[in-house]
């Protein structure tokens, strides 16, 4: 059995990009995601692309815990540090979501994140667990019209993250917080105010590669880090 890192979310922009710095260090990753093919051929593109997996889990509908369990046990894995990259990111009023939309954001979002983590806490799991990493917005601490959902969800996993540092210790739990980075997904709303959204950044809108840098220096290099939200944003909470 070998070590791997799970992340989810490898089909989007930052988790892929987090996935790439990560196997050029030599990890062995299970990338997660909805479309098996798009995952597929993003590992094939990968350093070392024979050792990897792919764990197909739709966060909406399928039983979490059981499909991750399964893949675990099929597989032979030890996951040593859990991803968290998978998000669900609706903006509208909060006068047009609907129940179903709140239970998805909130689904994506969090819940998916305490049923990985329940479940990797396990006695077998957790003596081989060293890592857990969510990825917050921060829309969390920053309002904002249109984000109060997302924020909201977003806003539990640094609840979560404080209270599974100590109930897991001394597996490490940190939340890092993002600010405006240039993905597939936010390249529209990006774009359409670049110039002012830029000026209110000391260090400019961020770009995906520099999350992977980060993440893996959380990884390998020693730090005395855990139970904390890590605000990544290019400064632009400092103003
Ligand atoms: N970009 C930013 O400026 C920014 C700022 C703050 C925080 N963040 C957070 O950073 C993370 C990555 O952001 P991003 O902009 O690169 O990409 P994104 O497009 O928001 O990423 C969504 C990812 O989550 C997966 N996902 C969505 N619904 C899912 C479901 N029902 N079940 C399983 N997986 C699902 C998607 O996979 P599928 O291929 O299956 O759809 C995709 O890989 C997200 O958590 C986001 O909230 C981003």
């Amino acid at each position: 059995m070998s070590n791997y890192i799970l992340l989810t979310g490898c089909s989007s922009s930052i988790g892929k990009s987090v996935a790439k710095k990560l196997s050029e260090e030599g990890f062995n990753l299970i990338l997660s995601g909805r479309r098996e093919e798009e995952l597929k051929s993003f590992s094939q593109s990968l350093n070392n692309s024979s050792t990897h997996k792919i764990w197909v889990c739709d966060f909406k509908t399928e039983n979490i815990k059981e499909s991750l369990e399964s893949f675990i046990k099929n597989q032979e894995v030890i996951i040593e540090s859990f991803i968290h990259i998978g998000g669900l990111f609706t903006l509208k009023p909060l006068r047009l979501f609907k129940k179903e939309d709140i239970n998805d954001i909130f689904q994506v979002n969090v819940f998916s994140a305490i049923e990985i983590s329940s479940l990797l806490s396990k006695k077998k799991y957790k003596s081989n667990l060293k890592n857990i990493i969510f990825f917050s917005s921060i829309s969390s601490i920053r309002g904002k019209s249109g984000y109060s959902v997302y924020a909201a969800a977003k806003a539990s996993l640094s609840g979560l993250t404080k209270n599974l540092a100590i109930e897991l210790k001394p597996v490490k739990v940190v939340n890092l917080v993002l600010g405006a980075i240039m993905t597939e997904k936010t390249k529209s709303i990006l774009n359409s105010n670049y110039e002012d959204i830029n000026k209110h950044i000391p260090l400019g809108i961020g770009e995906p590669e520099e999350i992977g840098e980060f993440v893996s220096y959380l990884l390998q290099k020693s730090n005395w880090i855990t139970g904390q939200d890590i605000i990544i944003d290019g400064g632009g909470s400092a103003l």
